[in-house]
């Protein structure tokens, strides 16, 4: 999975924003963009619907938006400075008419028909506790759809009865490097 340079270059651009802003990290962007092509090597589909919870200055959502250009994504942040840069952002990269930026918190979508059983794939980048994580994303899965959460390298599988409870499949946890949960809606 790669992105042509002058991509590359656009959403380095676009995540400097954030980064200027502490809402990205200090590392080099390059690395937070090969972390977030991760989640893309790691999916079994090519999602058509996304929602991308926490997305802070626009990881993983941007990149992979990037990867998938005909996918529909919303972005969930409960920050509105953060969800009002990540809007900017689309608009600067020409997304915007695929992206709607929801200035919301996650947990708030369960109960919302547009959102709920309608997503091919549901992306997380520390977000948060597991619970909460998985809590959030499984009711805007559809049947099949994939979950897919950054994970620490010395993290353990989360507990198939929590994803049972949440109507998922155990958690295929990868073994690569970086690592990522995933999990499907059952
Ligand atoms: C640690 S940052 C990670 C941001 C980004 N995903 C990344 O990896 O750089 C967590 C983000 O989630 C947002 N957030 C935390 N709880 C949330 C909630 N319940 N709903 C929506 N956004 C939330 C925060 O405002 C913050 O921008």
């Amino acid at each position: 999975m790669e992105l042509d340079a002058s991509l590359r270059l656009r959403l380095a651009q676009a995540l400097g924003q954030a980064q200027k802003r502490g809402w990205v990290g200090k590392k080099q962007l390059d690395s937070y963009i090969d972390h977030s092509l991760g989640f893309a090597r790691v999916t079994h589909l090519v999602p058509e619907v996304a929602v991308d919870l926490g997305s802070g200055g626009g990881l993983p959502a941007l990149v992979l938006m990037a990867v998938w250009p005909k996918c529909r994504w919303t972005l969930v942040e409960v920050s509105l400075a953060r969800a009002a840069l990540l809007e900017l952002n689309c608009v600067r990269l020409g997304w915007a008419d695929r992206v709607e930026v929801c200035h919301a918190d996650a947990h708030s979508l369960r109960g919302d028909v547009g959102f709920v059983g309608c997503a091919d794939l549901v992306t997380a980048r520390s977000f948060g506790p597991a619970e909460a994580v998985v809590a959030a994303a499984a009711p805007l899965l559809r049947q099949g759809g994939e979950l897919i959460v950054s994970a620490a390298p010395d993290a353990d599988p989360w507990s198939g009865a929590m994803l049972v409870a949440h109507g998922l499949a155990t958690d295929q946890i990868t073994s690569t490097k970086p690592r990522f949960h995933h999990t499907r809606k059952l």
